[in-house]
C-alpha cells in the first residue's frame, strides 16, 4: 500500500499559536474548547496543567482565562473583564478580523450578512459584535428569503468553501444596492482545501483525519469524497477498520486544522499495520 500524506494539512497558524499561548500559561483554564480536538485538549491538560471551563461563572478574579482559536461573544469577553478575570485571548487573528468588521460595517449602518453555521462558536462570537442587523445564512440560496435594507456587508466563516461564497456575493449584488464583501475565508483552509482535491483525484482510498465537530475537517472530507468517494472521516487510528483497504494500492491522507502530528503519526504506522499483516 502506498501512503501519501496532502502537501498541505494539519495544523494552521491559529491552531499552532493559540497552543503555544496555553503551553506559556500552566495552571489556567480555556472558557470553552481551545481548538476542536479532544486528544490535544487532553495533553495540554495533562503536561501543562491547562484545564477546560465550560462556565463562565467559574472564573474568578485573578484567575487566567484563555480564550479559544474560534473566539467567545462580545458579551461574554466583556463580562470576564469586569469580573477582573485575567484574559489571555488565543482567538485566531483571522476570526478576529470578521468580528472587527462586523462591528466597524454594522456602526456605519450596513446590515451584515455572516455565510456560516449560526451554532458555531466562531459565527456566534462574529455575530456578537454586530450592534445593528445581523443575519446569518447557511447556503446561497437563502439570499432569497433575506429580507435586509440596500446596504449590506458580507463575511464568511472562516472554513467556508470560496465557490459557494461567490455564489452568495452574486445573489447579493443582483437584489442590493450596495454589496460590500470581505473575503474572510482563511488561507490555511485553502491550501489544505486544495492538497486534498489534488490527492483525494490520485488516491483510490482516502483517510482524513480531525475531530468529529470540526467543521475544515468535514469541509476537506466532502472535498475529498467527490473524487474518492472511498473517504473516510477519522479521530484517531482506533477508528480505522482493516475492510477499508481490502483491494486499494494508494491511500491518501490528510487531516484537519486541529489535528496534531502525533495523531497523524499514529494512523499511518495504523495503516501499515493493517495492510502488511
Ligand atoms: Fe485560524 Fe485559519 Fe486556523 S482561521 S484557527 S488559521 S484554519
Amino acid at each position: 500500500m502506498k501512503i501519501q500524506l496532502a502537501e498541505s494539512y494539519g495544523f494552521c497558524f491559529g491552531v499552532k499559536r493559540a497552543i503555544k499561548i496555553a503551553e506559556e500559561n500552566r495552571n489556567s483554564s480555556t472558557y470553552g474548547p481551545l481548538i476542536h480536538n479532544a486528544n490535544e485538549i487532553d495533553r495540554l491538560k495533562n503536561d501543562f496543567n491547562v484545564a477546560l471551563s465550560e462556565n463562565l461563572d467559574t472564573f474568578k478574579a485573578g484567575e487566567i482565562a484563555v480564550i479559544r482559536t474560534h473566539g467567545i461573544p462580545k458579551q461574554e469577553l466583556s463580562l470576564l473583564q469586569e469580573r477582573k478575570v485575567n484574559v489571555v485571548d488565543a482567538t485566531c487573528p483571522y476570526v478576529t478580523k470578521p468580528q472587527q468588521i462586523c462591528e466597524e460595517m454594522s456602526a456605519q449602518g450596513y446590515d451584515i450578512i455572516i455565510f456560516g453555521d449560526e451554532s458555531h462558536p466562531e459565527i456566534k462570537g462574529v455575530k456578537s459584535y454586530a450592534v445593528g442587523n445581523v443575519f446569518v445564512i447557511n447556503s446561497p440560496v437563502e439570499v432569497d428569503d433575506l429580507h435586509t435594507r440596500e446596504k449590506v456587508a458580507v463575511v464568511a466563516q472562516t472554513t467556508r468553501k470560496i465557490e459557494e461564497y461567490q455564489e452568495i456575493v452574486s445573489r447579493l449584488m443582483a437584489s442590493h444596492k450596495e454589496v460590500r464583501v470581505f473575503n474572510t475565508i482563511c488561507n490555511a483552509t485553502f491550501d489544505n482545501q486544495d492538497a486534498v482535491r489534488k490527492l483525494a483525484q490520485q488516491a483510490d482510498v482516502m483517510i482524513v483525519i480531525g475531530g468529529k465537530n470540526s467543521s475544515n475537517t468535514k469541509q476537506l472530507h466532502s472535498i475529498s469524497q467527490e473524487f474518492c468517494p472511498d473517504s473516510y472521516h477519522i479521530e484517531s487510528q482506533e477508528d480505522l477498520q482493516a475492510d477499508w483497504f481490502k483491494g486499494k494500492n494508494f491511500c491518501g491522507i490528510s487531516a484537519g486544522a486541529s489535528t496534531p502530528d502525533w495523531i497523524i503519526d499514529d494512523v499511518i504506522a495504523k495503516i501499515n499495520a493493517l495492510t502488511n499483516s
